[in-house]
């Protein structure tokens, strides 16, 4: 089955085609983030206008690489929530336009549960049910992905994710938009003990997390060293930092592997990519005897055959939608009805 796949929930525009949820035919991608860099993060208006200039060419350019025509598409899918909505909408729009134009079914994908199923495309093998460490620009949580389309949270952040911290803590220290990737190269040549960051433990649910605390108390350091002419020596600051993220998230994980008993747990998201996650994750669970799954770094952020991915699992489950279907904003993984 060819579905052809469409993300537009923040700032890629990104149009995949990918056949029975694990073969990619091709991965179309354009990205804004040049333009929205001299702003120092995403601009939702500007975002949505690019998305529509992209959006039917990147389509016409994923038929173009396949050699495949529209007779072969067998489903369209398309990213229905969360993301900004102006440029969730345009995704959407678009999609029901070639479902309808081309008398195919439509499915509605959650970002997130997207993210799960790069998985599927690195790890031909991965087969629910696993544990997944989901954490990207706007969400952080622990899932129990029960089966393709059944999960369960464990636990999530509490107020800001930690791409989201990530990414401001490296604006002040005045690195390029999305800065969590430029935070992560400088944290390999810092000190992690030369500053002091607290690990935050909110609630009753040992699962749940928080950094806007950490984000805080870095910013809270970066700003003092300024007011007092102190020299920040910035790659310990981002070392220090790097290491309050991972032990926020690597001992959860060890827990969850832990109580649940799961020996597989996979990660999921653009933060996925940070090379302290990585190696504290890989190192933890080589102690319990776990088994680490992780996209490599192309299929980490925003991509269209993650998208294209899970719609396989959602249409199989017979999740699909009509021409009724909107773009919401937030939008809890677990998917109620739409
Ligand atoms: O999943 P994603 O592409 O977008 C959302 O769905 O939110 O994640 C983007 C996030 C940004 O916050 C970016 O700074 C972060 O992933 N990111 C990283 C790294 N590479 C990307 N954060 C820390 N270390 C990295 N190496
Ligand atoms: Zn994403």
């Amino acid at each position: 089955m060819n579905i052809l796949a469409v993300e537009s929930s923040c700032d890629e525009t990104a149009v995949a085609i990918v056949r029975d949820g694990r073969q990619v035919l091709t991965d179309c991608i354009a990205s804004q983030v040049d333009l929205h860099r001299i702003y120092g993060g995403v601009v939702p208006e500007i975002a949505s206008r690019k998305h529509i200039e992209a959006i039917y060419g990147l389509a016409d350019q994923a038929l173009a690489n396949t050699g495949l025509t529209r007779q072969d598409i067998d489903a369209v899918a398309v990213t229905y929530a969360p993301g900004l909505i102006g440029a969730v909408l345009v995704g959407v729009n678009f999609a029901k336009a070639a479902a309808l134009a081309m008398g195919k079914p439509l499915i509605p994908v959650h970002h997130i549960r997207g993210h799960i199923a790069a998985n599927y495309l690195a790890y031909p093998e991965l087969e629910p049910p696993f544990l997944c460490l989901v954490v990207s620009g706007g969400h952080t949580m622990f899932v129990e992905v029960k089966d393709y389309t059944d999960m369960r949270i464990l636990g999530t952040t509490l107020d800001d994710a930690a791409g989201e911290s990530f990414d401001k803590v490296a604006r002040v220290l005045g690195m390029p938009y999305p800065g969590g990737a430029a935070l992560d190269k400088a944290a390999k040549l810092g000190d992690e003990t030369k500053y002091v960051l607290p690990r935050s433990k909110p609630g009753d649910n040992p699962y749940n997390m928080s950094f806007s605390g950490l984000k805080t108390a870095a910013l809270n350091l970066i700003h003092h060293a300024e007011q007092v002419g102190e020299e920040l020596d910035i790659p310990s600051l981002c070392a220090a930092f790097s290491a309050a993220v991972s032990d926020t998230l690597i001992p959860r994980a060890v827990m969850a592997l832990r109580e649940t008993g799961y020996r597989k747990i996979a990660v999921a998201g653009g933060v996925a990519a940070n090379s302290r996650i990585r190696s504290d994750l890989l190192a933890a669970a080589e102690d319990l005897g776990a088994e680490v799954y992780m996209p490599p770094l192309s299929l980490c952020g925003d991509n269209g055959a993650m998208i294209g991915a899970q719609a396989y699992y959602e249409y199989l489950a017979g999740n699909l939608a009509d021409m009724s279907l909107n773009a919401y904003a937030t939008k809890s993984i677990l998917g109620e009805a739409l």
